[in-house]
């Protein structure tokens, strides 16, 4: 089935642009789609049977031994805005590489193998995030209506690009669940680096919560209109955001408070701005300490005037297997990988995919710890001590009784 060696460098420069403004695969976004196109021919090429459901979920199958549940690996193909090179697409092409390095091992593996390509997780075009993942485990979602930049809804942009997925030569349905997911990931943060450690095991992954906030002003002439008697949505947003990050700095250690994403209308020079609409997204280890951090927000929120707040996203902390991480901290020690135990401050597929099947994360460094920017970077020998215990892991899962 699988012939050739998996070359993870060459399907990266593949799947992956050279632009100075980094990757920007939006869901539904035209480069998103050829991508899955690619991601499809590639898996049916070694063998595989691909299923696309009606978000943009790829799900390519490939055979064991048995007719069971299959073992599955993945992560998503969307990125931030100017993303990096390796978020998301690492635990897909990783992932590939991993599955294709298990049956040249030999064998057909007892149980089948799955690898996953998610449509969605970031919420950078739209004010939903991991929408591919909540598709696939069955969450309700209202995302049909909500428009990104241009006007465009995410119904439309959905039916488009996937139409174009779906004309291919795939199952067209949701997947059945897989037996187990494990997401193999750049860490996204310092720590591994620092440590020189070549893999982190996840054991948790905070609780989120993302805002859109619009202070509602006057329009007017920038010249002649007293200073007393204006209505200046730009004012009264950046004393509010100043409030709100002196509350954040006042907050636990590990709280992280971030306002990314700032518009303005109509955003002219010279005419006193008529609305000012900003992002928050706040991470906390745990759901207490965010709930009281929330609550104070709000408290501070309720102190100016003309201001409403609408939630894009709520997502609990979440606690991964134990016993899957116990088991990939065994293989590690095996294989004689350095690793350490850590709760992630991103956001993953996979804290969606854990409230319904057995799920881990597996780590490798970012370098500077920098990530949702093109300077993201992991060096290859780390990309690969990543995919080998990758490997090993899904074997383990996929041979066991
Ligand atoms: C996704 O990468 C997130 O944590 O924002
Ligand atoms: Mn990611
Ligand atoms: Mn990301």
């Amino acid at each position: 089935m699988f012939s050739e060696e998996c070359q993870l460098a060459d399907l990266l420069n593949q799947f992956n642009t050279t632009a100075d403004t980094g990757q920007n695969r939006l869901v539904y976004s035209e480069q998103w789609v050829h991508n899955q196109q690619t991601l499809i021919l590639l898996g049916q090429n070694h063998g595989a049977q691909a299923m696309v459901d009606d978000y943009g979920n790829v799900s390519l199958d490939f055979p064991g031994q048995e007719e069971t549940l299959p073992i599955a690996t993945g992560s998503h193909m969307d990125t931030v805005r100017q993303g990096g090179r390796y978020d998301g697409l690492y635990g897909v092409l990783g992932g590939f590489c991993a599955i294709q390095k298990m049956y040249q091992q030999g064998d057909l593996p007892k149980k089948p193998l799955r690898l996953i390509s998610f449509s969605e997780e970031e919420g950078s075009r739209f004010p939903a995030a991991f929408t591919g993942s909540k598709y696939y485990t069955g969450q309700q979602q209202q995302v049909a209506a909500l428009v990104d930049e241009t006007g465009i809804t995410f119904e439309q942009a959905r039916s488009n690009a996937v139409k174009q997925l779906q004309a291919m030569n795939v199952r067209r349905q949701r997947a059945p669940l897989p037996a187990s997911f494990t997401e193999l990931h750049i860490e996204q943060g310092p720590r591994l680096a620092q440590a020189h450690q070549p893999i982190g095991l996840v054991t948790g992954i905070v609780a989120q919560n993302r805002y859109k906030v619009t202070v509602h002003g006057q329009a007017n002439h920038a010249g002649t209109t007293p200073m007393a008697q204006r209505q200046d949505a730009i004012a009264t947003a950046s004393r509010l955001m100043a409030s709100l990050y002196d509350l954040a700095d006042k907050s636990s250690n590990s709280l992280t408070f971030t306002i990314g994403e700032i518009r303005v209308s109509p955003n002219v020079s010279n005419v006193i701005a008529e609305s000012c609409t900003f992002t928050i997204d706040c991470r906390e280890e745990s759901d207490e300490r965010l709930a009281t951090f929330l609550s104070a927000m709000n408290t501070v929120i309720k102190q100016f005037d003309n201001v409403t707040v609408e939630q894009t996203l709520h997502v609990p902390a979440t606690l991964l297997s134990q016993a899957l991480r116990q088991r990939n901290a065994k293989i590690a020690t095996q294989m004689k990988f350095p690793f350490q135990e850590l709760f992630s401050g991103a956001g993953h597929d996979s804290q969606i995919m854990n409230t319904v099947v057995p799920t881990t994360m597996i780590f490798v460094p970012s370098k500077t710890g920098i990530s949702h920017a093109p300077a993201e970077h992991t060096k290859m020998s780390d990309l690969l001590i990543g995919v080998a215990l990758l490997t090993a892991s899904l074997s383990a899962q996929a041979n066991e009784a």
